[in-house]
């Protein structure tokens, strides 16, 4: 299946703000969060069936330094202090991927800063859950 596209600005957005000053984002803006440990966003995700799914969020770092986020999945922490890495710049947007699994019906996928520095700035999230096999041995 192609992937679902959730923009980080119609998710819901704890300490931070939509944004449009930094060019190359997708939709209408990017979320900025403030730059303490604690800020968040949560993007509801709404999976056809249970499964693995590859989560790849877009976001920027313009910084020299690691910008690092605890990704939860319905509360439960699937990557500790994600490490998202300097980008070159602010309009620099690159894609870093994982994958959690998820529960058919509504998701909440969050990323909380986890250091001083606060979140990168996100675009979205695209999700894609791993479909039936399209193999088949005759
Ligand atoms: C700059 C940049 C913001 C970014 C911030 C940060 O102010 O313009 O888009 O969010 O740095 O360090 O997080």
């Amino acid at each position: 299946a192609a992937p679902t596209r959730y923009e980080a600005e119609n998710a819901t957005i704890a300490q931070g703000a939509v944004e449009s000053n930094h060019a190359g984002f997708s939709g209408t803006g990017f979320v900025n969060g403030e730059n303490i440990a604690g800020p968040y966003v949560e993007w509801t995700v709404n999976a056809p069936s249970a499964g693995t799914a590859t989560l790849a969020f877009r976001y920027a770092n313009g910084t020299t330094a690691n910008r690092p986020s605890d990704i939860s999945v319905n509360g439960t922490l699937v990557a500790d202090d994600r490490a998202f890495e300097p980008t070159g710049g602010w309009p620099t947007w690159v894609t870093s991927t994982l994958t959690a699994p998820l529960v058919a019906g509504e998701n909440k996928i969050r990323a909380t800063a986890s250091a001083v520095g606060g979140n990168p700035n996100w675009d979205y999230l695209d999700v894609e859950i791993a479909g039936p096999s399209t193999e088949y041995q005759a």
